[in-house]
């Protein structure tokens, strides 16, 4: 029966280190919730309704897109993030008229993409169209797509504005996105610009880059009514050269704290543990962490966590020893297991 859920948990991943962005932040846990005095999540969600530039701190694999997507994802309400992909421009990253080309071409890819269609309805009167709602599903954990472009006035101004006119300077590429974000405000949300991948970009160039991008390129973001949040790892901090400029600009900043306990890590993955176990069979109860792993392997994870490992280390250790357990047919993941994929 258990080695039957073990099996189960394997096959869909439950442990999976690098989920999607949509499916991530179904596991978060929130980090106000693991240790007293801290609170993460109430100061980013404030930050991004009140408009503020926020700063996310935290090293690789420490759980910021994971607290991006649990507070700006699908459900999220009041507010409408746009997510800018700004890793591929690389060098141009540093060049605010293609940032502004970047968002003018994710705001319609948004409208269009996430799962909502603009579609002609026949049977209403005139040319009135209709957003229909779709849903996805992936890896057993269903998500939903963002309401915000629900709003058919709002998806349709983003199509207006941004495939009738073709502005050239900095200054009428500022005033279409100025436009697009007028329905947004006027459903009363908050847009919120967010620059999650800044870490793909190439090491060896990274220096210059994330000087120019911070220094310069997004800067003209704050004359828009927006919020604007930017994963900012903790080793551009420690460049004295762009800490400055950095934190001039983003002027709220939350840090991501430290997974405090071993049974803060067993909440993260019984959360998990959960999820999955809930799609197993409808009268089947949620299952227990312990059901499945005993407490020395997650206090072997956490010592890994403690010797520097990252959060996503230590959950790709348990993804690593789930596989491990199920192929040699046993029934718990235990503190061999973790020793033998640590080693590995
Ligand atoms: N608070 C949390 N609750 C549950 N799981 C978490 C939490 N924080 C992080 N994780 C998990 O840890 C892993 C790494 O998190 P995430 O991808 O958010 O890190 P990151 O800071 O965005 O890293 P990078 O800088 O490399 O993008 C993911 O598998 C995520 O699900
Ligand atoms: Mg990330």
């Amino acid at each position: 029966m258990t080695l039957a859920r073990l099996k189960l948990l394997s096959d869909q991943y439950a442990f999976d280190a690098t989920p999607r962005i949509d499916d991530v932040g179904v596991y978060h846990v929130p980090f106000e919730s693991m240790s007293a005095g801290t609170p993460v999540e109430r100061r980013f969600r404030g930050g991004a309704l009140r408009g503020e530039r926020i700063a996310l701190i935290g090293d690789s694999g420490s759980g910021k897109t994971s607290l991006v997507s649990h507070i700006l994802g699908p459900t999220a309400e009041a507010v409408a993030p746009v997510l800018v992909p700004v890793h591929s421009l690389e060098h141009n990253a540093t060049k605010e008229n293609l940032i502004a080309d970047m968002i003018i071409l994710q705001l319609p890819r948004l409208a269009r993409e996430t799962g909502y269609q603009i579609k002609d309805n026949n049977d209403s009167i005139g040319e009135k169209r209709q957003v229909t709602r779709l849903s996805r599903r992936s890896r057993g954990v269903s998500v939903q797509s963002p309401g915000w472009m629900a709003r058919a006035g709002i998806a349709e101004q983003i199509e207006r504005q941004t495939t009738t006119t073709e502005p050239n300077t900095l200054v009428d590429k500022i005033e279409v996105i100025h436009q697009c974000l007028q329905p947004i405000h006027g459903d009363e949300l908050m847009p919120v610009f967010v620059f999650d991948d800044t870490d793909r970009w190439t090491a060896a160039a990274e220096e210059t880059i994330v000087s120019g991008f911070f220094g310069n390129a997004i800067r003209w973001l704050a004359d828009l009514q927006a919020s604007v949040v930017v994963a900012t790892h903790t080793r551009y901090l420690e460049s004295t050269r762009q800490n400055s400029n950095l934190l001039t600009f983003l002027d709220t900043q939350v840090e991501l704290p430290r997974i405090p306990s071993i049974d803060q890590l067993a909440r993260i993955l019984q959360q998990r543990v959960q999820i999955h176990s809930g799609h197993s069979n409808g009268d089947d109860p949620a299952w227990q962490l312990e059901d499945v792993v005993e407490p020395s392997a997650i206090e072997e994870l956490y010592k890994q966590y403690e010797q520097g490992s990252s959060l996503r280390t230590v959950i790709q250790l348990a993804h690593m020893a789930l596989v491990e357990t199920v192929d040699a047919n046993k029934d718990t993941i235990t503190s061999r297991e973790i020793q033998a994929v640590v080693r590995a």
